[in-house]
């Protein structure tokens, strides 16, 4: 009694995990099948390629009439079959390995005694014999006819899901524009142009609306965002650009676009501007000045005030800016420029030469 504990206990566990494996078997074996098709498929185009390639040859060379008898003896020999056998997976593939090995002798029983009534192998062997595939239009064990029938599987507007295989469960997955069961339906942003019960035509809407009943910006139901219904019940663009407040930061300026805006930033040399560029500032940034309508930079280094005032300092200009640097053979120390002591002048005239203040200021 006492050992029948902990064994009672590991029973959910257990049953847990075998569930678990009838499951995946399930879901595997379901899959299994399309892809199954897919393999015969493969083998069967390979057959019918290996089958012209082996067409025009011969066990040998010439055509004596000897040699004429001996071809046609090779078009329908074991030979000829054992070369388009060989042919027909790729080693690598495991699938299409292990299905050739399992049905060889079909591919014999074909070649010898079912050819001339059944000419097309696909169907022979991937649909009647072994079963995999379905004729097209068909899915499912029992090779059910698609939603729409098997002509046009989903009325010719989607994909009938495991079509042509014994896998799959029918149903339609529709092609952009369509939706419904039987892909019959507009989604929105398109309108129905042709309909009836087994014919659907969807057209895409005018791209300002949201939903539509014809081709047009006039036939719009809704207008979709970032458009507006004019006084004649159109839907035009709205400019989001003249907004008050505006709708972009103060270094940017607003791109009015089709349905939408965008924001791009300023030329660095504006304080604001309304378009892109030097020459559409509303202002000069700092450092910058107005130069027959373009933001150049001022040189506050030829400004008669000079802007590096210390003994032995120079002025270097730059985009916006300038600093001062000690003169060579000056370093700078406590905010004064002083000369480079004789020793160190060699080793450290590079450094001393960096040794800058922004905006002059030691
Ligand atoms: C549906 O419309 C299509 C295309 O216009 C047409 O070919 C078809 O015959 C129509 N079917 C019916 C049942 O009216």
């Amino acid at each position: 009694m006492l050992s029948t504990g902990p064994q009672l206990r590991l029973l959910p566990l257990l049953l847990f995990c075998v569930t678990l494996v009838l499951l995946f078997q399930v879901t595997y074996a379901k899959r299994d099948l399309k892809s199954a098709c897919v393999t015969c498929q493969q083998i069967t185009d390979n057959f019918n390629k290996g089958f012209d390639r082996t067409a025009k040859q011969g066990f040998g060379g010439g055509n004596t009439a000897w040699e004429e008898r001996k071809l046609s003896k090779y078009e329908t020999s074991e030979i000829r079959l054992m070369e388009i056998v060989e042919g027909l997976c790729d080693s690598s593939s495991f699938e299409c390995n292990r299905m050739l090995e399992e049905h060889e002798d079909l591919f014999e029983t074909w070649w010898f005694k079912r050819k001339t009534k059944h000419p097309d192998l696909h169907k022979w062997f991937c649909i009647e014999t072994i079963k995999v595939c379905c004729p097209k239009g068909t899915f499912g064990p029992d090779c059910n006819a698609c939603v729409g029938g098997s002509d046009r599987p989903c009325h010719g507007n989607g994909m009938c899901d495991g079509d042509g295989t014994r896998g799959g469960d029918g149903k339609c997955s529709c092609d952009h524009g369509y939706e419904g069961e039987s892909c019959l339906d507009c989604i929105d942003g398109y309108f129905s142009e042709v309909r009836n019960d087994t014919f659907s035509l969807c057209t895409g809407c005018h791209e300002s609306c949201k939903t539509c009943s014809g081709a047009t910006n006039q036939d719009c139901d809704e207008c979709k965002e970032g458009w507006e219904e004019d006084d004649q019940e159109a839907c035009v663009d709205v400019n989001e650009c003249s907004k008050d407040p505006p709708p972009c930061e103060e270094d940017q300026y607003c791109l009015n676009t089709d349905g939408s805006y965008s924001c791009k930033a300023c030329s660095k040399v504006c304080a604001g501007c309304t378009g892109a560029g030097p020459d559409n500032c509303q202002a000069c940034a700092s450092g910058y000045q107005d130069t027959e309508g373009t933001c150049t930079d001022i040189d506050e280094c030829s400004q008669p005030e000079p802007v590096c005032s210390e003994e032995h300092q120079e002025c270097i200009n730059n985009k916006g800016s300038y600093v001062c640097i000690c003169s060579k053979g000056y370093e700078e120390e406590d905010g004064k420029c002083v000369e480079t002591p004789q020793s160190e002048k060699d080793e450290e005239s590079e450094e001393s030469e960096a040794t800058a203040g922004q905006h002059g200021e030691l």
